[in-house]
């Protein structure tokens, strides 16, 4: 098999990219791992800044986030006894929706299917080969078992954290921080008991109030690492996220309702660069983790194409390598803002158990939600920056 652009993992890295490519006149296949029903399925984030919005509607992506996503001004910070409504298009003159990646990903499945665009699913053992050269390859097992060589001009590794592509990098450079708790994540058949969502600042530990539609809500509460999903009853959870979203406080009241998921996410910053070694280009989780308060990983994933697909075809079609060697660069100042950005929330919003961290915090706090000068600050990196950046 033969392609220009062989793209490894089809999560919205990887098919985005494809997409973009497409539309420039770029062909490209697809390897995933996963089947396809899993991918469509998976459970992510749920908030996408205004340049990811405005991207995908470019590209035609933008019909459902429309009518099925819900446009959100801002979001509430609160700590106990008070909360506050940052109003980001006030502040910075953008602001957010709420669609859930795994909407995301099912507008990318449709839109390339529409296309024709080869994507193999289940396929194992993916290795990348010669990447350095002029004529890259990838072996893999396909669905059938039959061992494939596929060929191509440039590699796309779009495969996540868990993938081969970020290990194809030669003394790459590596930064990690692991934080010492994880997120509970719960999906509720309930209405959202608020308009927009709300980070909670609580002696017990952090708590956010987010949503997927009008019927669905999804909540987090702080719990420590390698907790079991399954040794929290219903009733505890709702108990919890009541207590440290302040159910009562000045009249407001959680509602909660029938559990349909429950999982524990672990949550750490890692950044590898450079994103690109010879025609291997990396994009995505492939390259960056964020810990997901202020929900960057998606978006920055976005960014990421956006820039490698102008950059591949420009080096493709026109023959110019420009881009294509700044495109690390040019992609890490996002990459090291977001980074900064979830650390950040994640560090201000979550307890350590340590009294001086409280104090601090709720400082921070206090002065983020009541200056004009703090929330702005807040609501930029959350509305997020122009794709570029
Ligand atoms: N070969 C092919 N595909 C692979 C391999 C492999 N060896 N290993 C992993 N993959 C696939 C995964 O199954 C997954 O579908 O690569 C895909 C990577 O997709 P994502 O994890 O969704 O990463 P990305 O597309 O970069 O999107 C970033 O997703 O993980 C969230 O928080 C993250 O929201 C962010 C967004
Ligand atoms: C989500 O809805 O899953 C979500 C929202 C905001 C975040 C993180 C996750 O900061």
């Amino acid at each position: 098999m033969r392609t220009q652009v062989a793209i490894i993992g089809a999560g919205p890295a990887g098919l985005l990219l494809s997409h973009l490519l497409a539309q420039g006149g770029v062909e490209s296949v697809v390897l995933e791992t996963r089947s396809e029903a899993y991918v469509a399925a998976r459970i992510r984030a749920g908030i996408l800044e205004h340049s990811s919005v405005e991207l995908l509607e470019a590209v035609g992506l933008g019909a459902r986030i429309r009518t099925e996503g819900d446009h959100h001004r801002g979001i509430y910070l609160q700590w106990p006894g008070e909360r506050h409504h940052l109003d980001f298009v006030d502040l910075a003159g953008r602001s957010v929706w709420v669609y859930g990646q795994t909407e995301v990903q099912k507008d990318l499945i449709a839109a390339r299917a529409a296309d024709d665009q080869e994507i193999h699913y289940e396929v194992s053992d993916v290795a990348l080969h010669e990447v350095e050269s002029d004529r890259p390859y990838v072996t893999f097992t396909d669905k059938s078992g039959s061992t494939q060589r596929l060929d191509c001009d440039v590699i796309a590794g779009c495969d996540g954290s868990f993938g081969p592509s970020r290990h194809a990098v030669p003394a790459a450079k590596t930064f990690e921080r692991v934080y010492p708790y994880s997120w509970f994540g719960i999906l509720a058949d309930v209405a959202p008991s608020t308009d927009e969502l709300i980070y909670a600042w609580h002696p017990n530990g952090f708590a956010l109030h987010s949503m997927r539609s009008a019927t669905v809500s999804r909540l987090y509460l702080q719990v420590p690492n390698g907790t079991d999903p399954e040794s929290w009853s219903d009733d505890r959870i709702w108990e919890e996220l009541a207590t440290r979203l302040g159910h009562g406080q000045n009249g407001w009241k959680l509602t909660p309702g029938p559990i349909t998921d429950k999982s524990v996410l672990p949550m750490r910053s890692y950044v590898q660069t450079p994103m690109r070694h010879g025609n291997l280009f990396l994009a995505g989780d492939a390259a960056h983790i964020v810990p997901p308060t202020g929900a960057k990983g998606l978006n920055l994933a976005i960014a990421d194409v956006a820039l490698l697909s102008k950059a591949l075809i420009a080096q493709l079609r026109e023959k110019n390598p420009a881009l294509a060697e700044r495109y690390s660069d040019d992609a890490q100042r996002r990459v090291w803002r977001c980074t900064h950005f979830s650390w950040w929330m994640t560090t201000m919003l979550h307890t350590s158990g340590d009294p001086f961290d409280a104090e601090l915090q709720l400082s921070q706090l206090r002065w983020v939600a009541t200056s004009r000068a703090g929330a702005t600050g807040l609501a930029e990196n959350y509305a997020g920056l122009p794709i570029g950046y």
